[in-house]
């Protein structure tokens, strides 16, 4: 027998499953649930391509979020061999010791009852801008409503004004769909000052504002990020605090999908109307149910920072790991009727959606927050409207990578 090939970091190389081979690159096999079923059923822990380990069970995948000392997240959204500076990097690419200590300062704010603080006014905000489509009688409810909306409620408990909401959100926008994500530089410069300087100029004079006015500040979580130090005195420093707010505000757009998911589904489905009007329970349910079926973030990636194995399968030093959250949530052994959207079921496990363990999103109870809020609305609408997906709509998903959910939701609405 031959010996083995080497990996890239030296270790012993295992072949790909060529039976289950894809491009992890190319959003529409990324994102192929069919093709991830039958993996999962076949060979659940697989090598679609070089130096690529690919979980869809549950546990298998669940264990890739949790041990993060064997899995690292550094790196992973960036092109191969791309390094930022520390202070570029979002939260979720950054490994401890730093991680923690950051995560410690933010999580005072993103708990449950910070969404409940947040609530009335998203619901103020959800009426206006439902109000404005069904005053025109027409619109998208993606990106007239679900784009906007949940990067305008994280504005508003970051302390941005209100009337910064939209060209700071545009900005973001901008630098998600720039090259700034994978190589960290646009054609104007490296790293975020440079690449975007409106948007630097307008969240710099916020953070100063905050430094100058101490315990004077107000009471938000720009506030949290510039003013508090750990036991050791440790702080953010504002060049990361930049950054950070531009990772919240850029993160919140996962929901937008999440709401698109959900709107779909009161638009096309007779009987989820009825559902949600029969029971009070039946919105936190479905907020949750649609989660685990339509994972608006459909996988993430970890490197191995050890030789060792997941499920069987070796996985060496340096490897990727492709932890495919949209196939794990639909693992039948965990979820009986896995590919049906239900809601009588009865403790189910908690999804992925959200990751586990150390990275837990930290939108989580926002997030949950402004599904319920949106289907309460809407609820509320169709009291005295009818919304119907306009002729002939066919659903197209959103065509980014990881991100799952519709492209756009066009409506007619009558009185
Ligand atoms: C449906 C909505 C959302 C989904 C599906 C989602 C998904 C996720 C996932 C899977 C992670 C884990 C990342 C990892 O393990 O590498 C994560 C982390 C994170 N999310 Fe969300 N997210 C959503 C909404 C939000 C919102 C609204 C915000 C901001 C307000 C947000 C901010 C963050 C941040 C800052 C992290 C990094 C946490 C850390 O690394 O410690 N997310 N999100």
């Amino acid at each position: 027998m031959s010996k083995p090939p080497k990996s890239e970091e030296g270790g012993a190389k295992t072949a790909v499953d060529e039976a289950f081979a894809f491009d992890p690159t190319d959003p529409a096999k990324a994102k192929d649930l069919d093709h991830m079923a039958r993996i999962r059923r076949e060979k659940p822990v697989c090598r679609p391509t070089e130096n690529l380990v690919l979980t869809t069970k549950y546990d298998d995948t669940r264990l890739g979020f949790r041990d993060s000392k064997r899995y690292s997240s550094v790196g992973d959204m960036r092109a191969p061999g791309v390094v930022v500076p520390e202070e570029e990097s979002f939260l979720g690419e950054i490994d401890a010791p730093l991680h923690p200590k950051i995560r410690r300062i933010l999580i005072k704010n993103f708990t449950r009852s910070g969404a409940t603080r947040a609530e009335a006014w998203t619901r103020a905000e959800v009426r206006r801008r439902l109000a404005g489509i069904v005053d025109r009688g027409v619109g998208d409810l993606m990106g007239d409503f679900a784009i906007p909306l949940p990067g305008s409620v994280s504005a508003h408990v970051l302390g941005i004004p209100d009337e910064l909401h939209d060209p700071v959100m545009e900005w973001c926008n901008e630098l998600l769909h720039s090259s700034w994500p994978t190589t960290g530089k646009t054609d104007r410069g490296e790293g975020i000052e440079l690449s975007f300087p409106e948007l630097t100029a307008c969240l710099d004079g916020l953070i100063r504002d905050r430094e100058q006015a101490g315990a004077a500040a107000p009471d938000d979580l720009l506030s949290l990020m510039v003013n508090s130090r750990g036991d050791d005195g440790w702080s953010i420093g504002n060049h990361h605090v930049r950054t950070l707010v531009v990772n919240i505000l850029s993160g919140s757009l996962s929901a937008s999908y999440m709401l698109g998911n959900l709107l779909y589904r009161l638009l096309s489905d007779e009987h989820f109307e009825s559902a949600l009007r029969g029971d009070a329970k039946s919105i936190e349910k479905s907020v949750d149910e649609s989660l685990r079926l339509e994972a608006p973030v459909a996988f993430l990636m970890r490197t191995a920072r050890e030789d060792g194995q997941i499920g069987g399968c070796p996985v060496h030093k340096g490897e990727h790991i492709m932890l495919h959250i949209a196939a794990a949530n639909r693992d039948g052994e965990v979820y009986p009727d896995p590919d049906s959207f239900r809601l009588d079921r009865v403790d189910p496990a908690e999804h992925l959606s959200f990751g586990l363990g150390p990275h837990i999103c930290l939108g989580n109870h926002l997030t949950r927050m402004i599904g319920r809020v949106v289907l309460e609305e809407m609820l509320e609408v169709l009291d005295s409207a009818t919304i119907a997906l306009q002729r002939g709509f066919e659903w197209e998903c959103v065509d980014h990578l990881q991100e799952y959910g519709p492209e756009s939701l066009p409506v007619e609405v009558k009185r």
